[in-house]
């Protein structure tokens, strides 16, 4: 089976989770874009009552035209399960997002979660994260200045460029600086130390933020706790 069929059987088994009357994130991506077709099927077949928080625009559209009812962050006053992919995860579930440049909504909503599951296919399990550019939101004011600080901390940085060769621009508005580490060392000290950098809007080290996993394998989905 192709990748993109690994991600399509790891988000058809993580709808399943889904309940009548939750309140969903729903997360980015190409494995995500899977989950909300799905989604929106069972809603459809199972005339469920759900509503889904998006975090990010293109997920927004693509659930709004599928019919799923959908409110902002700021107007839930809890989110009950998030479903989301991943770049890369090891064994114990500490993760990079931010491949779809949306880590920073992503973590807004998962951390307003009372569950969240991540969808994968199994390419993305790996025995240490960073091999996977670590991206960093940085607004662009003063955006050279973070830069300069992460090279001279040897971490590596790259501005992301799109196809054209421009800067990519967050839904908010903010540049991306990608981290080439080859291995992250000691994940929460560097969360850490990225989070106390002035101009860094937020870092896609997700640490101890998941609780399931369901990866999409050549025998099967595999749901990890
Ligand atoms: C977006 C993300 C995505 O979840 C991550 O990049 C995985 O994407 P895909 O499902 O397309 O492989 O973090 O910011």
């Amino acid at each position: 089976m192709k990748q993109d069929e690994l991600k399509k059987m790891a988000a058809e088994a993580a709808v399943e989770f889904v309940e009548d009357h939750m309140i969903v994130g729903l997360g980015t991506g190409s494995t995500v874009m899977h989950m909300v077709t799905a989604l929106a099927k069972r809603v459809k077949a199972e005339n469920l009552t759900i509503v889904g928080v998006s975090t990010s625009r293109r997920t927004e559209i693509q659930a709004e035209d599928l019919g799923i009812t959908m409110k902002s962050i700021d107007d839930v006053d809890h989110v009950d399960l998030t479903i989301d992919g991943a770049d890369e995860v090891d064994k114990s579930f500490n993760g990079i997002k931010g491949g779809g440049a949306a880590h920073a909504f992503e973590k807004i909503v998962a951390t307003s979660s009372t569950r969240n599951l991540w969808i994968v296919d199994e390419s993305k399990l790996v025995d240490r994260i960073g091999r996977f550019p670590l991206p960093i939101e940085v607004i662009p004011y003063g955006s050279k200045k973070v830069f300069a600080r992460l090279a001279s901390e040897n971490l590596n940085p790259q501005f992301r460029k799109d196809d054209q060769g421009n800067d990519v621009i967050t839904d908010s508005g903010n540049f991306i600086i990608d981290l080439h580490l080859g291995v992250v060392e000691h994940p929460h000290l560097l969360a850490n130390w990225l989070s106390e950098q002035v101009g860094v809007l937020e870092h896609g080290l997700f640490l101890d933020t998941v609780d399931t996993v369901i990866v999409g394998t050549q025998d099967g989905p595999k749901i990890l706790h």
